[in-house]
């Protein structure tokens, strides 16, 4: 038991541990953001004008440049389309301009894997991330039968799938060969960010922290949806787990143009 003791407490040590907690959040290092629910009345985030607005100063105070935001693509519960998402991209830009805030906000989309998204990938082009990454999720208990075949399909088409979060879906939790093979697949893998803080649960922070450790990870997001998921990034900022972020080759970057 003593010896298991020690292995635990080991294991929580990183090279980052003697680094000073920053006193006040700053996410200027990543730049970018490329998950998050920010345009107004479209899906589960932002609900109205207001909460845009308040999101969007929330990340610009804590050093973000560029957003690619990305409502859910959702057919039973967000029925959004490219043209609701641009139209509701407009709105966000007009918002923007008549506040001065400082930010690049792009949009793109989540995209729930489904039957209705293999019609949408087969009838109308996807928006992207950047070049040809998209986004995608799916359900968070099962693991949908045709999750090989919709990421075959999607790299047939010329799509690189970006999996949104991958430490969340539970029936990989036991099956960690799964990641490897998503990235033997052509997929890249988004980390949540607050699952590192355990918003989610203990369970899915020890993955996320595993797949952090073993560098599985490609970008990182934010997936804010409202003030609480902003305030805890800003939490996440003045952690000490904010030097293991900060000091990991995520992607976010080069949508920077940096
Ligand atoms: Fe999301």
């Amino acid at each position: 038991m003593l010896f298991n003791l020690f292995r635990r407490n080991k294991k929580r040590e990183h090279p980052y541990a003697h680094l000073p907690v920053p006193e006040k959040p700053d996410w200027s290092v990543l730049g970018a953001d490329m998950h998050s629910h920010f345009l107004p009345g479209i899906d589960d985030g932002a609900k109205n004008n207001a909460d845009t607005v308040a999101l969007l100063k929330g990340m610009e105070q804590m050093g973000f440049t560029h957003l690619i935001t990305t409502p859910h693509t959702m057919i039973d519960h967000h029925p959004n389309t490219t043209h609701t998402i641009r139209a509701a991209h407009d709105v966000a830009l007009s918002l923007i301009k008549e506040h001065g805030i400082k930010l690049d906000l792009r949009a793109a989309s989540e995209y729930y894997i489904d039957d209705h998204f293999t019609k949408l990938l087969a009838t109308e082009p996807l928006l992207t991330i950047q070049k040809n990454e998209v986004l995608v999720e799916f359900s968070m208990m099962f693991e949908p039968p045709i999750l090989a075949q919709t990421l075959f399909n999607m790299q047939a088409s010329g799509y690189k799938p970006i999996i949104a979060h991958p430490e969340r879906y539970l029936f990989f939790h036991k099956n960690y060969d799964k990641y490897q093979e998503l990235k033997d697949r052509g997929c890249y893998l988004q980390l949540n960010l607050l699952a590192i803080t355990g918003y989610y649960g203990q369970h899915i922070k020890a993955i996320a922290d595993r797949l952090l450790d073993e560098g599985m990870y490609d970008y990182c997001g934010s997936d804010a949806h409202n003030e609480r998921h902003v305030g805890a990034l800003a939490g996440l900022a003045c952690s000490p787990d904010y030097h293991r972020i900060a000091n990991y080759p995520f992607r976010n970057k080069t949508l920077t143009g940096r």
